[in-house]
């Protein structure tokens, strides 16, 4: 049998820089509740939104997402031809195919690198972090772009009180390069397909195309069943993600769950025991439920209000539909 040469990689990987682009327009809640017969009130109490950025017509997914990794690019003092990989993480881009990624490193000029699209959900951010790590490990990549970008307003009804006041718009970027130390630890992912229905698309794209009239397969959700799963199964990967990376709750210096809402934040942080000195994302409050963007969002207003900084260790926790999950610790560039 012949013998093949096998790659190998960098002995750790690390976050080399993050960025993040909101779109200009805030909506706050009084603009989205005569549709949903609902309450401003209501809505802060039930989620913790006040406002939510939703994007405008040149405010593309490829146009976030090109904004987000300069900014991250620049941050981490990397060319756009050393990304040896580009992956995006997103469900609202609306061509099946070819993947926005490869369009999105072709803006950036980043060399015919290698570049494609996941599909995790709220999860994808997290679920892309894991594979650059492992790929820079594993020696296909040197530097990886990991994109999770969303224009959720295209695939959200205004007059479906279940989510209407929930997704949202924006994007987010992280450079991971090479590292003699490690900066990203061991991920801890999942799913449980047994409820893929409690968050999906309306109606499958063949179903829409029979109807007389019709419309856009908006997103739907199980609010409350989605709301105790969370609360409740996602401290526990939590805390298995802290063992994985030999560190305790103690260690800890920055906890950025997924902005799904703000009452589920609390009950994680409670459940894990969280010391108070620990610094909690809180996004939630002004840019709403963004998926696959929610966490480099969450954390690059951390690091620009200061709340994060250099060398902190983090623990990034990502869940949503499938429903899918994944969580890692990583150190703060
Ligand atoms: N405005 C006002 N009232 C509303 C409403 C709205 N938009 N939506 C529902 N209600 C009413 C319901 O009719 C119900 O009324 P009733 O008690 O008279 O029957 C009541 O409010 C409670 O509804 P419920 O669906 O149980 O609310 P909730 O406390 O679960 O909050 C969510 C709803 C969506 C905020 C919450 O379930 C949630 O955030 N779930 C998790 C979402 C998530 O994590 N997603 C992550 C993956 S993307």
């Amino acid at each position: 049998m012949t013998r093949l040469s096998s790659a190998t990689g960098a002995p750790h990987a690390t976050i080399l820089g993050i960025g993040s682009y909101r779109p200009d327009r805030v909506v706050p809640n009084s603009e989205l509740v005569e549709a949903i017969d609902s309450s401003d009130e209501w809505i802060q109490q039930r989620s913790g939104i006040k406002e939510r950025r939703f994007a405008g017509p040149d405010e593309s997914v490829q146009m976030m997402s090109v904004a987000a990794s300069r900014k991250a690019l620049d941050r981490a003092g990397i060319e756009p031809a050393q990304i040896d990989c580009v992956i995006v993480a997103t469900v609202s881009h609306m061509l099946q195919t070819p993947a926005i990624a490869t369009a999105i490193g072709y803006e950036l000029g980043t060399d015919k690198a290698p570049a494609f699209d996941i599909s995790a959900a709220c999860a994808g951010f997290c679920h892309g972090v894991a594979l650059g790590s492992d790929m820079i490990r594993g020696g296909s990549a040197k530097h990886v772009l990991v994109i999770g970008v969303e224009r959720l307003t295209d695939i959200t009804s205004l007059s479906d009180r279940g989510t209407a006041f929930i997704f949202a718009d924006g994007a987010g970027a992280a450079v991971l390069g090479p590292a003699d130390e490690p900066g990203i630890g061991p991920v801890v992912w999942g799913s449980d397909g047994e409820q893929f229905d409690l968050i999906r698309q309306k109606e499958d794209w063949r179903d829409v195309l029979v109807q007389d009239r019709p419309e856009m397969p908006h997103l739907i959700m199980q609010g409350s069943a989605v709301f105790r799963w969370a609360s409740f199964e996602m401290a526990k990967i939590a805390q298995a993600t802290l063992d994985r990376s030999g560190i305790s709750v103690d260690d800890l210096d920055v906890f950025v769950p997924h902005q799904a809402n703000m009452r589920i934040i609390d009950a994680m942080a409670r459940s894990m025991k969280l010391p108070e000195r620990v610094r909690i994302a809180r996004d939630i409050a002004h840019q709403g439920n963004t998926s696959a963007a929610s966490i480099p969002l969450a954390l690059d207003r951390m690091i620009d209000d200061g709340e994060a900084r250099s060398g902190d260790t983090a623990l990034l926790i990502a869940f949503g539909a499938g429903l899918a999950y994944a969580a890692q610790v990583v150190t703060i560039p």
